[in-house]
């Protein structure tokens, strides 16, 4: 198979860990006789400290000819803190989204058992974890007009969601849940906001056709507090796009490493891959941050394509790392593998599938120990 792929590396810890996914994606190419072909592009406080804006239109041409997108990570504490900034890099982001239609972002959450000392909640409650978050990601408060008075004394966002952006996401949700346990959570806040009542209708309407499926309305708020209380009772989670970026970053918790969550945005056209995490920008350049978000979302990546056999090498390639402990520095702080090297093992076994001993010890030197 070939397979064209824009690359975005993006800001902060962005191109490292991504660099980590093109090494994981050239194993599998050579392991299975596979051709991927990068075409890199700018976007976030990367492209407007090149090009002055934080999407060129370079990019989205390139994504557009390309099958899928690997992004890393956007976002510079420079503009964190300055409410007069006009540009900001996350701009690009949110322009790609809605330039390349990807109107549902998909967040898997499950739990390793090798991670569970990581989540500050109780073993019993995280133990074979397993949902699924679909989070409209073109519409609502992200995308409704922004206002400010000429005075400054007021400002006002508005959120505003049609009918048709709400039923693309249930049916790709439902057919979802189909897949799996059959059971689909709607959040929203119903109780409160109109949007939230459009949703809950037609999500009713759209229920209808999936006769299969368990349906659950829960509002937000509720939903935060059972995300913590009782993750299990989860399996697929649709909502909208404000509160599907709250919910995702408060899930990863469970998991115990935000740094190891990947993401599938897709759309009409190409689907754009990435982490869940942020652009870390204290570790940038420090070869520490995590590279398996990324690598897992490259695996999604390979699915998408139709590559499942691919897709569960990557996966076993990450668990292998996990269990014998070749883990970054936000895993296990004091015996830890640098970034590059997580990355060189996981090629590795991929490449040769190499699982004795011998490899192990080999492997094991390779690790830096603080003392
Ligand atoms: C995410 C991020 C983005 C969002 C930011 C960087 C615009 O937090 O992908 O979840 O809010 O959607
Ligand atoms: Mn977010």
């Amino acid at each position: 198979m070939k397979k064209k792929i824009a690359v975005i590396f993006g800001d902060g810890i962005g191109p490292e860990v991504t660099q980590q996914s093109l090494n994981t994606l050239d194993a599998i190419a050579k392991t299975y006789a596979h051709e991927f072909e990068y075409h890199y592009c700018l976007m976030g406080a990367d492209a407007i400290d090149k090009t002055g804006s934080p999407l060129p239109d370079e990019t989205v041409e390139t994504c557009c000819k390309c099958d899928a997108v690997l992004f890393g990570a956007i976002g510079h504490p420079k503009y964190d803190n300055n409410p007069e900034a006009k540009v900001r890099p996350e701009q690009g982001l949110l322009k790609l989204r809605k330039a390349l239609k990807l109107f549902a972002n998909i967040r898997p959450v499950a739990t390793y058992a090798a991670l569970q000392h990581l989540s500050p909640l109780k073993a019993k409650h995280t133990e074979s974890v397993d949902f699924v978050i679909f989070r409209e990601l073109t519409g609502g408060i992200y995308f409704g007009n922004k206002t400010w008075d000429e005075a400054q004394q007021w400002a006002a966002d508005e959120c505003v969601y049609h009918q048709n952006e709400i039923e693309r996401i249930s049916h790709l949700a439902f057919q979802h849940a189909v897949q799996r346990r059959k059971k689909l959570t709607l959040v929203d806040k119903a109780n409160v906001l109109e949007t939230s009542r459009l949703w809950r209708k037609t999500v009713k309407e759209v229920a209808a056709t999936y006769p299969d499926v368990t349906v659950e309305y829960m509002f937000v708020d509720n939903a935060a507090m059972q995300l913590m209380i009782n993750p299990k009772q989860f399996d697929v989670i649709l909502t909208e796009n404000m509160f599907g970026d709250i919910l995702s970053d408060e899930a990863s918790v469970i998991t115990g490493s935000l740094g190891l969550q990947p993401s599938a945005s897709v759309g009409e056209g190409v689907a754009l891959f990435e982490p869940i995490h942020g652009s870390y920008p204290q570790a940038a350049g420090a070869d520490i941050a995590n590279p398996l978000g990324s690598i897992l979302s490259a695996a999604m990546m390979l699915d998408h394509f139709g590559l499942a056999e691919e897709a569960r090498s990557v996966r076993e390639a990450v668990d292998w790392t996990l269990k014998h402990n070749f883990v970054t520095k936000d895993i296990n702080p004091v015996n830890f593998y640098l970034t590059s090297t997580v990355g060189e093992l996981i090629s590795e076994y991929i490449s040769n599938k190499t699982r004795g001993k011998t490899h192990e010890t080999d492997v094991e030197m390779r690790g830096s120990t603080i003392i």
